[in-house]
């Protein structure tokens, strides 16, 4: 679990986010820390929570919840791959959910059975998708709309697109080492691509969006 306080006064309730995905290793972790940590860096308040917890935790964080949404301004929650009930509960817990694609052909199955679930049972749920270990930004958009179209049409549900992040051999590197690919690489492709699905994040809500990224 990481705490980053920012430098910002408070001034609503935490946007709560639960970072899926259909099936595992797609990123979601990597992506949740680097995340927060750009978040942080700009001055928001975040908490990070890896949803990799025993039921008694989890039942426990589930009524902290409530108190935590009051002293944070953005809250990921690192949830594990798929749709066990542990995994929806978090979901459900969300304002969002973040579902992690990469760009195999079996990605969409998995992503849309997801997304199906979320909207189905919470219809206030916004659904955002971030393509990851993408060969461009064309590619990525392409597989966006027609992941879209696909939702749209069969679920009659807009979803968000809120970028996408480079295959790079750096983000294994820092994996490897331990470091956040925020201090390992800060400047590397990948990281910039995770800052710029920051500020896109932080234009959702536009009381937010006077902070001032450093990068
Ligand atoms: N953009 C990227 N480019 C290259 N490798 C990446 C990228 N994103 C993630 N990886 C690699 O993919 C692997 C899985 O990443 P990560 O652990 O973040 O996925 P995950 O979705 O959290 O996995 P799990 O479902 O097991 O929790 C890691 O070894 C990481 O280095
Ligand atoms: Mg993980």
């Amino acid at each position: 679990m990481i705490t980053a306080d920012g430098i910002n006064k408070k001034s609503s309730k935490a946007r709560v986010y639960a970072i899926t995905s259909g099936k595992g290793g797609v990123g979601k972790t990597s992506i949740a820390l680097n995340l927060s940590i750009a978040l942080s860096k700009a001055g928001l308040k975040v908490l990070l929570i890896d949803a990799d917890m025993g039921y008694e935790r989890a039942t426990y964080f589930k009524k902290e919840l409530l108190k935590l949404e009051n002293a944070f301004d953005y809250i990921f929650i690192d949830t594990g791959a798929g749709i066990s009930a542990n995994v929806i509960d978090f979901v459900f817990m969300a304002d969002e959910v973040l579902v992690i694609m990469n760009t195999e052909p079996t990605a969409f199955a998995d992503a849309y059975a997801m997304v199906k679930v979320a909207s189905t049972e919470k219809p206030s749920m916004s659904v955002g998708i971030i393509i990851n270990m993408s060969k461009n930004e064309k590619d990525s958009e392409r597989i966006f709309f027609k992941f879209n179209e696909i939702v749209n049409r069969f679920l009659g549900k807009e979803i968000l697109y809120h970028g996408s992040i480079p295959v790079d051999k750096v983000v294994s590197e820092a994996v490897m080492r331990q470091i956040p690919l925020a201090i390992y690489a800060g400047k590397s492709s990948p990281m910039q691509s995770i800052r710029k699905i920051a500020k896109n994040l932080l234009g959702i809500e536009n009381t937010k969006t006077t902070t001032i990224f450093n990068r």
